[in-house]
Formats: C-alpha cells, structure tokens, sequence
C-alpha cells in the first residue's frame, strides 16, 4: 500500500494534507482526489508484478492507500466473453460481497475509516451502497447509519438489518435522504460516506480500470458502458486509467465511455445532449432501476467532462427495456443481472442499431449488480410485462409465473 501524499480537488486543483479524514474541497465543494507518488510506485510496480498475487481488489494495494484492509474478498470479478455478440465482455460485479460493485468503494471508506479511528458513519442510499456499508462496517466493528428511501429493493432493507446496521427508511428519493444526512450529522457525530463527499469510495471503484485492462491482456477495450447513478465507478475507472498512464502502462489511449440512464431519470443524457458541463436536478425520478434514481448527481462537471474527453455518448434505457434486457441476458448468457446493469446491453444494442459502436469494437458492458438483490422487483415487473414467463410447476401447489 501506498501512502496519500495529498488530496487534490477536481475543480480548483487546491491540494489539501493527507494524514486526516477529508470531505470536499473548503473552497468550492470540488470532488477530492487521493494522489500517491506515482513516479516511485512506478519503479516497483508492474504488471508483471501482479502475478500471483491474490485474487481481489487488493492485488493493486500499490495504488491504494497505506491501511489494514476491512476485506470481505471484493473485486477481481469475472470478465466474461459474450455467447451472443463478438468483442463484447460482461464485467460481472454481481459476483461482489452483497452483490453489487458497490462492495469496492465502501471496503475503502470503511477501510479508511477505522484507519482514522472512527466510529459512527452514515449514508444515503439507494440500497446496494447501503447494504455494502453495512456489511463493511459489521466487519470493521463500525456503527453504521443508513437512509433509504422507503421503497428501496427488500433484499437492502434486510441486509443492512441483519448486518446490525441503524436504517431510516424515508418517504423520498436519494437526494431526500442525503438531506436528512448532511442536516443531522454534526449534532449526531456521523462521519459522511455519501458519493464523492469523501475521497476513498472512488479509489475503492478505481480498481475496475485496472481489472478491465489486466483482463483483456493490458489492452484497453474501445468502449466501455456503464449504468450512472453518481457515475463513482466512470470517474474512478478515469482516474485509474491516469494511473496507469503515469505507471508506464498504457499509453495515451482511452475507451469511449459510455453513460446509460433510465429514461425516468436522465439528468446526465440531457445535459451531455445539451452541451451542458452540469446538470440539473431531474424532476420526478422514477425507475424500476433503484440505484439509477440519482436526480443530480454530485459529480456531474466530471461525468460530463468524461465523456467529452473519451469521445464517448449517454443512452437511454426505458424500464421496459431493461426488464426485457434482464431476462434476455439471463437467457442468453446465463447472468442474471440488476436492472442497472441489464440497462448496459440496452445502450449497447441501440449503439450497435445506431452504428455508434461496430462489432470490431472491444466493449465492457458493466454488469454493476446481482439481479437476486431485485427479486421483488423483477417478479413485479414480470407480471406486468407483455412477455409471457415460463410457468413454474410444483406439485401439489401453486402453478404460474414466478
Ligand atoms: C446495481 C447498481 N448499478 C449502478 C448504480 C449506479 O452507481 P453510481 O452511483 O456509482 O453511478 C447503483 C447505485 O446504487 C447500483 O446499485
Ligand atoms: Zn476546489
């Protein structure tokens, strides 16, 4: 591990002392990055030195920071070859600690957090954030505190109370939820995990970036899409594909990265269609996609600036079409995926439609979560669905759909 040598902000370029737990920037609220001395690390650290060494994210503790890992066995997920489409790949995060990609980023803050010797943290969530956390914290002997909205997939509500966390189940969206957090957590002594108002979620995501090239041989693929909701994991993809630059590893070389939303919440595909560096805040967010549901997301100028550098675009994903790509994929590949992540193959199939992406392009379509964590969602979508679901047979009981 490495240490931070300081934070930088990502709208200013103010660099602020590492050694203590760090928010936003004082100045403007910029999102913090944790930069290390790459040019040591560099002469160390290799690709060939990744060989046998253990098989989770902290195989890249090199470019992590200098802590004991609060490790469940998170990342180095499968990269897996596509049965239907040529040059595609299924980065599959389902496989994570509670399901989801989440497990990367929280398995940092919480990491950092004990490090920094705190005791009480808390979170707004749409669900996989929180039941990650939860998990880290049970682990790390941290009490964790956790607003979701009230609507948020079961299987959230009953982890993070069977992992002892404290839940406030809230009659709103995220940004709702966040409000409740930032408004109470002085008085309460809460350290903030919320996306991008502290450092180490994004380091935690980083480590997709060096998995994506390790995977497919130290060769970035052309595209990469990923489901955004505070779009963490393409701004910590970003910033490890920096990395690896300054390391020696690649060149100058990056994917077109891809943002897919759903079309009930979209403040990222407006402002990319509109030329605009923010969004604004979405009006009525609604989706089966829970962790798409992010109205404005805080680190929008990055996202946005991402993908006007990557030369990369934002597609749209309608609920119907997700639940049709979940079960397509389920089919076909054999993921059962989240709706988040079944939403990649929707913006894959209208860029291939569309000629933006060819079947020579090397794409990751970014599986991001478990389709078991939407068990209650999905079967409601079913029935409402035009496609018709195999009937289950059980004898002597019920027989039908799901
Ligand atoms: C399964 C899943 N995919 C994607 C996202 C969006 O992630 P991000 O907020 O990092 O953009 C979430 C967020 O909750 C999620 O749970
Ligand atoms: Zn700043």
């Amino acid at each position: 591990m490495s240490k931070v040598i300081f934070f930088e902000c990502s709208k200013c370029g103010e660099k602020i002392a590492a050694g203590k737990p760090a928010t936003v920037c004082p100045k403007d609220g910029g999102v913090l990055y944790a930069r290390y001395d790459l040019a040591v690390i560099k002469k160390t650290f290799t690709p060939a030195a990744l060989v046998g060494r253990r098989s989770d994210l902290w195989r890249y503790a090199k470019v992590l920071p200098d802590a004991e890992p609060v490790s469940l066995g998170e990342g180095f997920t499968p990269m897996l070859a596509s049965r239907e489409y040529r040059n595609v790949y299924v980065k599959d995060e389902g496989l994570n600690p509670t399901g989801s990609f989440k497990a990367r980023g929280l398995c940092l803050a919480v990491t950092m957090a004990k490090a920094y010797g705190i005791k009480k943290v808390a979170v707004p969530s749409a669900g996989n954030a929180a039941s990650a956390l939860a998990a880290y914290a049970a682990a790390a002997g941290i009490e964790a505190h956790i607003f979701m909205p009230r609507d948020v997939p079961r299987a959230n509500l009953v982890e993070c109370q069977s992992y002892g966390a404290k839940v406030t189940l809230v009659d709103g969206l995220i940004s709702d939820c966040a409000r409740m957090v930032s408004e109470r957590k002085q008085a309460e002594g809460w350290f903030d995990i919320s996306t991008l108002k502290e450092p180490f979620r994004v380091e935690g995501k980083k480590t997709m970036g060096y998995e994506v090239a390790e995977q497919l041989g130290w060769k970035l693929p052309d595209a990469i899409i990923y489901p955004t909701g505070g779009g963490v994991g393409l701004i910590g993809m970003w910033k490890a594909f920096e990395e690896m630059e300054a390391l020696g590893w690649i060149g100058a070389e990056r994917p077109k990265m891809i943002v897919v939303q759903s079309s009930g919440c979209a403040p990222i595909i407006k402002a990319f269609d509109e030329h605009k560096n923010n969004a604004e805040a979405w009006a009525n967010a609604d989706t089966l996609a829970a962790g798409l549901r992010v109205p404005k997301p805080y680190g929008d100028y990055i996202i946005l600036d991402i993908l006007k550098k990557s030369r990369g675009t934002a597609v749209a994903a309608s609920d119907a079409e997700i639940f049709e790509a979940v079960q397509h994929w389920a089919r076909i590949e054999g993921v059962f995926a989240a709706p988040e992540g079944a939403a990649s193959l929707v913006a894959y199939q209208k860029l291939r439609a569309g000629n933006f992406l060819g079947e020579t392009d090397v794409t990751v379509l970014f599986n991001t979560g478990s389709g078991l964590k939407y068990i209650d969602v999905i079967a409601d979508a079913a029935k409402k669905s035009a496609t018709p679901q195999p009937a289950a047979r059980n004898i002597g009981g019920i027989i039908g759909p799901y």
